[in-house]
């Protein structure tokens, strides 16, 4: 299903007269479901964010690799020690694990690490050219999260800096002002202010109530309305990313289950409209405290701007719904971007062309 209320909001890619043959530029999305780069050499390319290290000598011997990327990974689960290294957005790592959990972290930085490397792989450099990257993370990830990005990403790139990733959308689509850019990722949604100027701590809210929360809520939807049935998460997403909605009538959904190995079919419409919903109020919540605070005089233009973007964004009928909540502020117009996959690489390249060399130079 598709959202009819878009507005060509195409990330125009800036001309790159300027830039020396000698430069790569890359923008990645660093994401918790998946990282997509886009290089100025033209290349673009995705992947979902899952890495996978062989499990003993026999799948080592098997799949000929050390290490294993994106749904080859998923593929050969079975053969492999399978890292999704990004959770609510940031490498799974944090100041809250305590003692016990640091082989764990290790991994998982380890394992950023290597899909960094592998997004930047993707790029194609020639050998002889130096790399600059701007990275969108978070909006609201911790320094020490941040610290351990620059790190990892230090080891391919020549230069690197960190942006918030609805920042880049906002960017890449030269909504550099009076537009409030939503960013419905799997880890967070992150909603960011423009206002003209670089956007500070009041002006971006992040939220964990994104994709993979919707998975969990939908999977003990599915586990009442299915009782007895055998599905797992990834089948629920499946599900979620082909059929999500959140209008009042929809065509009826219909998926089909094993119960003791017997396929039976099951209604979910009303699962998954309830389960997609559940997104919505605080969304709503963050969108009114971000609009509600903003200069007065500005704040009629924000709601008319107001930009969805990031897998999330596909939800049929969900611009319409935050429309709807807008209607309490006195209205206002929500618009869905164009390319939800590309939209934060692109942003994040276009903001490594405008960045001046010099600067490039010093932070290498
Ligand atoms: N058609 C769809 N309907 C609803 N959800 C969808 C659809 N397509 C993809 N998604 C969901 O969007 C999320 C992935 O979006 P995206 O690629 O923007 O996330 P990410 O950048 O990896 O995550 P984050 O920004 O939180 O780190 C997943 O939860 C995925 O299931
Ligand atoms: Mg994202």
């Amino acid at each position: 299903m598709s959202e009819s209320n878009s507005k060509p909001h195409e990330a125009s890619l800036p001309e790159n007269s300027g830039t020396p043959d000698s430069v790569l530029y890359v923008g990645i999305d660093l994401g918790t479901s998946r990282t997509s780069i886009s290089a100025s050499n033209g290349v673009r390319s995705t992947v979902a964010s899952l890495v996978g290290y062989p499990k003993d000598i026999v799948s080592r011997k098997l799949l000929q690799k050390d290490v294993l990327f994106g749904t080859e990974a998923l593929r050969n689960r079975l053969s492999v020690n399978l890292y999704r290294p990004l959770e609510k957005g940031v490498i799974k790592f944090s100041e809250e694990d305590g003692e016990g959990h640091e082989d764990e972290a290790r991994n998982n930085l380890q394992a950023a690490r290597h899909l960094i490397q592998h997004a930047v792989s993707l790029a194609r450099s020639r050998p002889e050219q130096v790399i600059y990257g701007v990275i969108g993370c978070p909006a609201q990830a911790s320094i020490k999260n941040k610290q351990a990005i620059i790190e990892a990403a230090r080891e391919v790139l020549d230069s690197v800096v960190i942006c918030s990733e609805p920042f880049s959308v906002a960017y890449g689509l030269d909504l550099l002002t009076d537009a409030l850019v939503i960013d419905i990722g799997a880890g967070t949604v992150d909603l960011c202010r423009m206002k003209g100027a670089m956007p500070d701590d009041t002006d971006q809210i992040t939220l964990t109530t994104a994709g993979d929360f919707l998975d969990h809520k939908l999977f003990s939807l599915f586990r009442e309305k299915c009782s007895g049935s055998q599905f797992t998460l990834n089948m629920v997403r499946e599900i979620k990313e082909k059929f999500s909605f959140v209008t009042q009538s929809s065509e009826p959904v219909k998926v089909t289950f094993p119960i003791n190995g017997r396929p039976r079919e099951f209604d979910v419409t009303d699962e998954i409209r309830e389960g997609c919903k559940a997104i919505i109020p605080p969304m709503v919540d963050a969108i009114h405290r971000l609009i509600g605070s903003f200069d007065p005089e500005f704040q009629t233009k924000l709601r008319s701007n107001v930009l969805v973007a990031g897998g999330g964004s596909q939800i049929f009928g969900l611009g319409r719904a935050l429309e709807e909540s807008l209607e309490e502020l006195g209205g206002g117009s929500v618009f869905t971007v164009e390319e939800p996959t590309y939209a934060g690489a692109n942003g994040a390249l276009k903001i490594a062309y405008d960045m001046p060399s010099e600067t490039w130079e010093q932070l290498k």
